[in-house]
């Protein structure tokens, strides 16, 4: 259903994988005709080409984070999308209606990407490149701002500093490799043995094999940078005795949202809160070293690096497999199961 707003055309419905209670993938239901709220200002309605599936959208369906959705159900899931401009809000300033773009949303986003038509804020946005396809630019933005916030927000990681990626064979693990490498930093990684080729093709200088390999023993120096995908207490562990005084340790896992699903918003994020300052405190005063929960953040000095390095064949996270949307219940089984090893999209046409 269409209709004409002042200096756009926009749709008021569309079809749309809805989430209406947690669940396994038969919880997941494609609805043909889903509201599409109006555009505020610095929104942009984004024709979806191919969505990417996340391990956030597989936790989400099955409750993680339900001290924040249960009240909002029914939710649209997914982050990443790549499609093109159909609509932009008023104040919209650098992006035109028909422009391919791609982006992510952020952590907490309601109205997902699963859907015809999805709706992201400006600076969530950049332009794709002509050069990678729908599919290949929906596999990256949220795992790559994810790396990004650690390394280069966090720990603004420069050249020739050495950094562990625990952890590298996933999406995450491989954006923050590629984005290290451009950084000029050298890179040692920890990963599956079906990885290994892949890390050391993005610049990885040492892979380990966390099935076969003992990694405390294999890994060598000290780091300046360790970011932790897998987030255990024996990576933790590892992770923050491999770093030099002033390094910066951050792990994925952080326990804000469980800790809240335990014992509800009000109490658990000043728990989750109390528990971070005081390893902050704890690991600062033991190691001499700065300790961190990172989480994906929208950043656009960041999606647009990620775009410069998508561009030049810099930034790559392989697509192992794609299903139709209309087959939603199947992909997230594929990804859940771990019948496909590596990255899930779903093509929207
Ligand atoms: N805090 C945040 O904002 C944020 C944002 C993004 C992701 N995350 C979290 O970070 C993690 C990685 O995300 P991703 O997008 O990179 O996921 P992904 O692409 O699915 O990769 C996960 C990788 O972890 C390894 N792995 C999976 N299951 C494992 C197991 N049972 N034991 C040991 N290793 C295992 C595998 O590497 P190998 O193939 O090399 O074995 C796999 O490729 C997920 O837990 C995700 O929820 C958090």
């Amino acid at each position: 259903m269409w209709r004409l707003q002042c200096r756009r055309l926009s749709t008021t419905s569309a079809r749309a994988v809805v989430l209406p209670r947690f669940g396994g993938p038969e919880a997941l239901e494609l609805r043909p005709a889903v509201p599409v709220p109006d555009l505020k200002p610095r929104e942009v309605l984004v024709r979806a080409r191919a969505v990417s599936i996340n391990p956030l959208d597989l936790r989400m369906r099955s409750g993680y984070g339900r001290s924040i959705f249960e009240p909002l159900l029914p939710l649209i899931l997914g982050r990443d999308i790549s499609g093109e401009v159909a609509a932009i809000g008023a104040s919209v300033s650098s992006l035109t209606i028909g422009q391919e773009v791609f982006g992510a949303l952020h952590p907490t986003a309601v109205r997902g990407t699963y859907t015809d038509y999805a709706i992201l804020s400006e600076d969530e946005l950049s332009v794709k490149p002509e050069s990678v396809s729908h599919v290949e630019a929906s596999a990256v933005p949220f795992a790559a701002l994810t790396a990004w916030r650690a390394l280069k927000s966090t720990a603004r990681i420069s050249e020739g500093q050495k950094v562990l990626v625990l952890g590298g064979g996933g999406a995450v693990g491989l954006a923050g490799i590629q984005l290290s490498v451009a950084a000029g930093c050298n890179v040692t990684t920890t990963c599956g043995s079906q990885s290994i080729e892949r890390v050391l093709a993005v610049g990885a200088e040492q892979a380990i094999d966390y099935t076969t390999e003992d990694i405390e023993l294999a890994i060598k120096g000290q780091f300046d940078a360790v970011l932790d995908t897998i987030g255990r207490p024996e990576t933790e562990r590892l992770g923050i005795n491999l770093l030099k005084r002033g390094g910066h340790y951050m792990t994925l896992q952080g326990e804000a949202a469980s800790i809240s699903d335990k014992y509800g918003l009000a109490v658990g994020l000043p728990t989750a809160t109390a528990i971070l300052l005081k390893k902050q405190l704890q690991y600062r005063y033991s190691h001499g070293i700065e300790y961190w929960w990172t989480y994906m953040r929208a950043d656009s000095e960041g999606l647009e690096e990620i775009r410069r390095l998508l561009e030049v064949g810099k930034m790559k996270i392989p697509v192992e497999k794609t299903f139709p949307i209309t087959q939603v219940r199947e992909a997230h089984e594929a990804k859940e199961k771990r019948l496909v090893p590596g990255k899930v999209v779903m093509e929207v046409d």
